[in-house]
């Protein structure tokens, strides 16, 4: 079973006397950095030269400082930049800055678990990985809720990390939902995997193959782009809130019978194999050594891949249904 960690049984305590430095303001960085000074925590935010991010963190009340200055005066770092950066950072503008011990944070295991960098070896280093976007953890925090966590020990220089680690997560209202404990290799895994084949992969390329299957044989776009693309939402809210059992149970009789009938023939022993090649790829580090090698033409490429997407016939009627219908 996995172990959860929830309010009652965490303190803020292991942080209380600690100066918290945010490492980047974006997705990740400006919510988390607002929830830990919210809950009371000494919190300080470090850009780079020329950030975009910087006037954001400001306008938000923090002072403006260089990632060299807090990583020069923070007891515990927290790296939130993106994980094909996170080496250059680390390496060039807060390694020869560091004067002591340090407490590493990381919202995700990528950087730690594919050894991108090498931190000192009597550090604390915890993963605190919110469950979804930044906007969601700031916007329960405010409610007075909590976005769910993952949480690891990478490594226990001082003895406190896991404590620090259910600190940082109370601190950032996890712990109203639940902190799950994990390890770095299963967080980094399980996440690239489920993005891959699920989440960000598989289910737009279904949506786009299943689209365009209509639209071949002649049907409507704009029915085809509701049915197969904007009703995603409504069996994912039932998913989220019920399970597939759950899902399947508020669903017409129709649509029992012919998922049943074609869900099996779509997804079948050869998308298992595909799917136990993509985790083998990611678990041998062969996607980490793929994606690290030149980040800068990689981006290119797949910007190049998404540019020509969006010119494709799904997204110009998504585009023209977006302004015409409002739902
Ligand atoms: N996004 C999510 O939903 C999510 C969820 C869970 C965990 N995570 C994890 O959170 C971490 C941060 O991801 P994110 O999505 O928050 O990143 P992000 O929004 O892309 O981060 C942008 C911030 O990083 C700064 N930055 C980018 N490249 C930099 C560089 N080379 N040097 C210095 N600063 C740089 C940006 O500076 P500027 O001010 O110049 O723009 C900005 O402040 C990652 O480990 C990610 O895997 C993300």
């Amino acid at each position: 079973m996995a172990k959860i960690y929830y309010d009652a049984e965490t303190t803020l305590s292991d942080l209380e006397s600690s100066v918290i430095g945010v490492i980047g303001y974006g997705n990740q960085g400006r919510a988390q950095a607002l929830n830990l000074r919210d809950s009371g925590l000494s919190v300080r935010v470090g850009t780079r030269d020329n950030s975009r991010s910087a006037a954001i963190a400001v306008r938000d009340g923090f002072s403006k400082k260089s990632i060299e200055e807090v990583a020069a005066n923070c007891d515990v770092l927290a790296i939130l930049v993106p994980d094909e950066s996170i080496k250059e950072v680390y390496e060039n503008e807060i390694q020869p800055y560091l004067t002591s011990h340090r407490t590493f944070v990381f919202a995700h295991g990528f950087a730690i678990h594919h050894k991108t960098v090498h931190l000192p070896s009597d550090a604390d280093i915890i993963l605190v990985a919110p469950t979804g976007p930044g906007h969601q953890l700031r916007n329960l925090y405010l409610e007075g809720k909590g976005l769910p966590a993952l949480v690891a020990v990478e490594q226990d220089g001082t003895g406190r990390a896991f404590e620090k680690c259910l600190a940082y997560a109370k601190a950032l209202g996890c712990t109203k939902s639940g902190a799950i404990e994990t390890t770095f290799k299963e967080e980094t895994v399980i996440d690239l995997f489920c993005e891959q084949a699920v989440l960000c992969g598989g289910l737009p390329e279904l949506i786009k193959a299943s689209f365009d299957t209509l639209v071949e044989s002649g049907y409507q776009p704009e029915l085809a782009y509701i049915s197969c693309l904007k009703e995603v939402k409504l069996i994912a809210d039932l998913l989220f809130e019920r399970g597939i059992d759950g899902m399947r149970l508020a669903i017409s009789n129709t649509a029992k019978f012919g998922s049943a009938l074609s869900g099996p023939e779509i997804v079948d022993e050869r998308t298992k194999h595909h799917l136990r090649r993509i985790l083998s790829r990611i678990e041998q580090g062969d996607f980490a050594r793929t994606f690290l090698k030149d980040p800068k033409t990689l981006s290119g490429t797949v910007s190049e891949l998404f540019v020509s997407e969006s010119h494709s016939k799904l997204a110009r009627v998504g585009r023209s249904l977006q302004r015409q219908l409002k739902f």
